[in-house]
C-alpha cells in the first residue's frame, strides 16, 4: 500500500518563521545547553530536598558539572521518586508561583503530579507552537484538538501551542465520536491533533456516516501519546489523504512538544534541545551508567533545561529509541520513532516482543483491520499470546483463516515466537478515545 499524499501543507516553514534556537548550530546549542544545565542543577539542588539528598548520596554537587558530559555523574530520577514525593514534594518554587498542575494516571497507585510556573506554561506553549509549525501548521489555520482536556497534559498542552502559533483552537477533547466527524465537516479544520488509535476510530466513523474521509478538509494529523508505526502512518495517510506526523512528550518532562517530526522529512522527531537534554542509556541496568553513543538503541532520559516549577534531572522515560543527527533542523538531534516502553515489552517464552512489532505485521496482512488486542493467558504452565484482530469490513469470511495463518507465520519469522490469532468480526473490539491499552493480561497469578 503506497499513500501518495495529495494535500498541501507538506512544506518546510520559511526560515524567518523559525525560532532562533531552531537555526542554531550544534556548537551554539551546546553552549546554551551547558549554561542552562548548570542553572537547572543548582536550582534543583537548592530547592528540592529530594535532589539535595540524592546528589549528596552520590557525592556530586552542581559545581561538578563543567561540561555536558558531566551530567552522567548525576543520579537518575524515576517515576517512583515523583510518587514518593506525592503530591507537590518535587516542586522547586513556592506554591504561589505555581499556575497549573497536571497529573498522569499511570496504571497503578498514585498519579504523578507535575507543576508549571507562568514562564513554564509560556515555554511549553512555545515548544508546542514550534511543533505544530514543524508539522505544517501556520497562523490562521484551524486546529481540531481531540486530545483529552483535564489533568492529562495532551489537551491543554496542545491548546496553548495552537493559540501561541496564531492558529485557531477548536477544543473538542476526546469522545462523542459522531460529533467529532460533524465538527470536522462543519468547521473545516486543516489540522487535527489526537492519538493515532482514536484517529482510526474517527476514520471508521466517517465511513459509517457514508462520508469519504479523503474528502475532509484535514491536511495534517499530529499524532502521539502512544507508540505507532510507519505502517500505521501509511494506513492513516491513505485513508484520510493527509500527512501523519509524530509528536512526543511526557508529563514529567513537560507534556506534548518535547520532540516533533517535521512534515517535509518524516524521518523521526527533532528534540527541542534548547529546553530538553536527551541521553540514551542501557535500559535494563539499575544503574544506567554512562550514556550510550548516539545511534545506539536504549532507554531515553531527559533533563529539563529551563523548567522552574519542576526541574527534572535525568528522568528515566522507559521509552526505547536512538538518537540521530539533525536533518530538517540541523542543530537539533532527532529521536527515532519510539519502539515501545521497556515496561510494555512482553517476554514470551524467553523471546522479547513489542506491540509495535505486531502492529506492523497486522497492517501488512491483507484482510486485517488495524484494530487489535494482545491477550496473554496461561496454557498448561506456559504463557501464551493471542492476537485478537478485527477483519476489515470488506474481508470475505473465507479469507479470515488465511489471514490468521499469514500473521502467525510472519510473527514467527520476524520475532521468532509462536502466537495464536483470532480474527473477529469488525466493530467487536473496544475502541480507545485517549491512550490505547493494547495488552490484556489474563494470566493466572
Ligand atoms: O502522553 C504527552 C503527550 C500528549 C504526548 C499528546 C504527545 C501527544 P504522559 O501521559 O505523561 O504524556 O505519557 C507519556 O506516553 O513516556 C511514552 O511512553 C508515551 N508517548 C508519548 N508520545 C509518544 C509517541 C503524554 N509519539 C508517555 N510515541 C511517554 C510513542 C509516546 N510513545
Amino acid at each position: 500500500m503506497t499513500a501518495p499524499v495529495t494535500r498541501r501543507l507538506g512544506d518546510a516553514p520559511p526560515p524567518e518563521l523559525l525560532d532562533p534556537a531552531e537555526r542554531m548550530s550544534v556548537d551554539e546549542l551546546r553552549a546554551l545547553q551547558l549554561e542552562r544545565l548548570q542553572w537547572t542543577l543548582r536550582h534543583a539542588y537548592e530547592n528540592v530536598p529530594h535532589y539535595r539528598a540524592s546528589f549528596d548520596a552520590a557525592g556530586v554537587h552542581p559545581q561538578d558539572c563543567r561540561e555536558l558530559s558531566d551530567l552522567a555523574k548525576f543520579p537518575t530520577t524515576s517515576k517512583a521518586d515523583l510518587r514518593d514525593n506525592y503530591p507537590f514534594g518535587m516542586f522547586a518554587v513556592p506554591q504561589e508561583q505555581v499556575r497549573r498542575v497536571h497529573a498522569s494516571s499511570g496504571t497503578t497507585g498514585r498519579p504523578t503530579v507535575v507543576g508549571y510556573t507562568e514562564r513554564d506554561i509560556d515555554t511549553w506553549a512555545t515548544v508546542m507552537a514550534r511543533s505544530i509549525r514543524a508539522a505544517g501548521g501556520r497562523p490562521g489555520h484551524k486546529v481540531h484538538n481531540a486530545y483529552g482536556y483535564g489533568l492529562f497534559t495532551g489537551g491543554l498542552g496542545a491548546h496553548y501551542g495552537i493559540e501561541k502559533l496564531g492558529a485557531t483552537a477548536i477544543p473538542v477533547s476526546g469522545g462523542m465520536t459522531p460529533r467529532q466527524v460533524q465538527l470536522i465537516q462543519d468547521f473545516r479544520p486543516e489540522i487535527i491533533m489526537l492519538t493515532p488509535s482514536y484517529m482510526l476510530t474517527i476514520v471508521d466513523e466517517f465511513e459509517k456516516q457514508g462520508i469519504d474521509p479523503r474528502s475532509s478538509s484535514l491536511q495534517v494529523g499530529i499524532f502521539g501519546a502512544e507508540p505507532w508505526t510507519e505502517q500505521m502512518r501509511l494506513e492513516i495517510e491513505e485513508r484520510m489523504d493527509m500527512h501523519a506526523v509524530d509528536i512526543y512528550g511526557l508529563s514529567e518532562v513537560m507534556g506534548p512538544g518535547v520532540s516533533q517530526e517535521c512534515v517535509e522529512t518524516k524521518d523521526g522527531l527533532h528534540i527541542w534541545e534548547d529546553h530538553f537534554y536527551p541521553e540514551v542509556v542501557d535500559p535494563f541496568g539499575d544503574d544506567p551508567g554512562s550514556p550510550l553513543p548516539d545511534g545506539e538503541e536504549g532507554e531515553l532520559l531527559f533533563t529539563s533545561l529551563t523548567k522552574q516549577a519542576l526541574p527534572i534531572i535525568r528522568y528515566r522515560t522507559r521509552d526505547l529509541t536512538r538518537l540521530l543527527p539533525g536533518t530538517a533542523r540541523p542543530g537539533m538531534r532527532r529521536m527515532q520513532k519510539i519502539t515501545g516502553r521497556s515496561d510494555d515489552m512482553i517476554i514470551l517464552r524467553g523471546v522479547n516482543l513489542f506491540p509495535t512489532q505486531v502492529e506492523e505485521i497486522v497492517l501488512r496482512t491483507a484482510g486485517l483491520s488495524p484494530h487489535f488486542q494482545l491477550v496473554l493467558s496461561t496454557e498448561g504452565r506456559m504463557d501464551a499470546l493471542t492476537v485478537r484482530v478485527e477483519a476489515r469490513q470488506e474481508t470475505p469470511a473465507e479469507r479470515r483463516l488465511d489471514a490468521a495463518r499469514e500473521l502467525i507465520t510472519a510473527v514467527k519469522e520476524t520475532v521468532g515466537v509462536t502466537v495464536g490469532c483470532d480474527v473477529v468480526d469488525p466493530e467487536t473490539l473496544e475502541r480507545s478515545v485517549g491512550k490505547l491499552q493494547r495488552l490484556r493480561d489474563l494470566r493466572d497469578r
